[in-house]
């Protein structure tokens, strides 16, 4: 006989959910979604009034400090962040560790973990001050960090922040130029990276944040949580699936081979799915997919670009998908990464930085939550329970007799 209360806790209830489709793990002020409506509001902001009138560091603020910014903490905040903007240069020389062939994000996994070895006086997660701080170094330090991933694998010379750049245009300016050829993106490019990234800065529980949130349940350092985000993002169901979307339009590679791959998805004998439709949340259109493609359609006119090939495909493939029973039936629509693998491409990035991208965006929504966490006086280490499925108990057989 079990004595279940021993097992379960006093209640003697045990709630089985693989997945968590159906447990809130924790309660937030952050970030609502409602996925049947297609509704995603930041502190009570709806995304697109905030994609269209903000700029990426007032979302930031908002998300920090529960308000958007009055104009003087505007320009506080971004004194403070452009204040964080470079790396410590040892942490440069970490970058030549790796293989010139690694992926950006194996490199992002390793010299943000890393950060924690060099800004001491910002990992006592008990000091409001010390937590504040590694917040705005975070934030600060991503775009340099991703550009310096990207030129590693480039085989280019690392380029120094420049502080009297926005932060999207600086990331692009740190990404794109060289000590010979510096590099000044239009307005245009700059604002559509800028949405880019406040179309990515959070979505309250996924994958990456609640392993932000679990890492930092037993008070590791903020920068090892961010680390292990960076690392639950990686995966071609969560963060990494732009880069999936745009390997699988290559794959189409025309109009005419759609139906083969819409039936290919319907098969339940093959592993094949549509990257960049359907989500956990949104059973309508994800309001973010909605922007995404305005911006992609910005970009490409911005760029020159008529007839984009992948465009043309995809733009097919959602008509199509749209209308198919299975499609509808299961609420499969286009998620935020259907699109914006097209833009990221046609700016000229490769497709193994476009999950490095989504990470420094998400910085601020991870950090964000991860401070509400820590803040919390009912904090509790995170320790989900498990159905034990294994053989029961049993003699021990002492190795000469097995
Ligand atoms: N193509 C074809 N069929 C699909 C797809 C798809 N993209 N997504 C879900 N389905 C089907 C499943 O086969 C399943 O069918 P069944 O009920 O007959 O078994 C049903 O729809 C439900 O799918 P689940 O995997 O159970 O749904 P879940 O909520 O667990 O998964 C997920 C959501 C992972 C996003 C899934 O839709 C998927 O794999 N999509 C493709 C990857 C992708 O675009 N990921 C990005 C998500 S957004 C983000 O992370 C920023």
């Amino acid at each position: 006989v079990i004595d279940i209360r021993k097992l379960y806790g006093e209640t003697g209830y045990f709630t089985f959910d693989p997945g968590f489709t159906s447990t809130a793990a924790c309660d937030s002020a952050i970030t609502y979604i409602d996925g049947d409506e297609g509704i995603l509001r930041h502190r009570g902001y709806a995304i697109q009034d905030l994609a269209r009138n903000c700029d990426f560091l007032e979302v930031c603020y908002l998300l920090l400090n529960g308000d958007l910014p009055d104009a003087q903490q505007k320009d506080d905040f971004e004194r403070t962040i452009t204040y964080h903007t470079m790396v410590h240069e040892q942490l440069a020389k970490f970058y030549s560790g790796f293989r010139r062939d690694a992926h950006p994000m194996a490199i992002m996994v390793g010299v943000v973990g890393a950060l924690s070895a060099f800004y001491h006086d910002s990992t006592d997660i008990f000091d409001p001050l010390q937590r504040k701080i590694a917040a705005h170094r975070l934030i600060a330090k991503m775009p340099t960090m991703a550009a310096m991933a990207y030129k590693y694998t480039v085989g280019e010379p690392f380029m120094y922040p420049r502080n009297d750049l926005g932060y999207a245009e600086n990331f692009l300016y740190m990404t794109f130029g060289t000590p010979c050829e510096p590099y000044m993106p239009s307005p245009i490019l700059s604002k559509a990276m800028d949405k880019i990234f406040i179309l990515h800065a959070d979505h309250e529980q996924n994958a990456s944040t609640s392993t932000v949130r679990l890492a930092g349940s037993s008070h590791a350092n903020p920068f090892a949580c961010i680390a292990s985000g960076i690392a639950a993002l990686w995966g071609p169901a969560h963060g990494g699936a732009n880069e999936a979307v745009l390997k699988m339009l290559e794959e189409i590679g025309s109009v005419e081979r759609i139906p083969e791959f819409i039936k290919r998805a319907k098969d339940k004998n093959d592993n094949f799915r549509l990257m960049g439709f359907g989500h956990r949340v949104y059973k309508n259109y994800d309001p973010r997919a909605k922007i995404m493609r305005e911006t992609c359609y910005e970009v490409l006119n911005e760029l020159g670009i008529k007839d984009e090939p992948h465009l043309a495909i995809a733009m097919e493939l959602e008509k199509i998908a749209l209308e198919d029973p299975y499609f509808v039936e299961k609420k499969l629509y286009p998620n935020v990464d259907f699109y914006s693998g097209i833009i990221l491409k046609a700016m000229g990035f490769p497709t193994s930085m476009f999950t490095v991208l989504f990470a420094l965006a998400r910085t601020v929504g991870w950090i964000s939550q991860w401070k509400e966490m820590i803040e919390d006086p009912a904090q509790k280490i995170g320790r989900p329970r498990q159905l034990y499925t294994g053989t029961p108990a049993r003699e021990f057989v002492p190795l000469a007799r097995r």
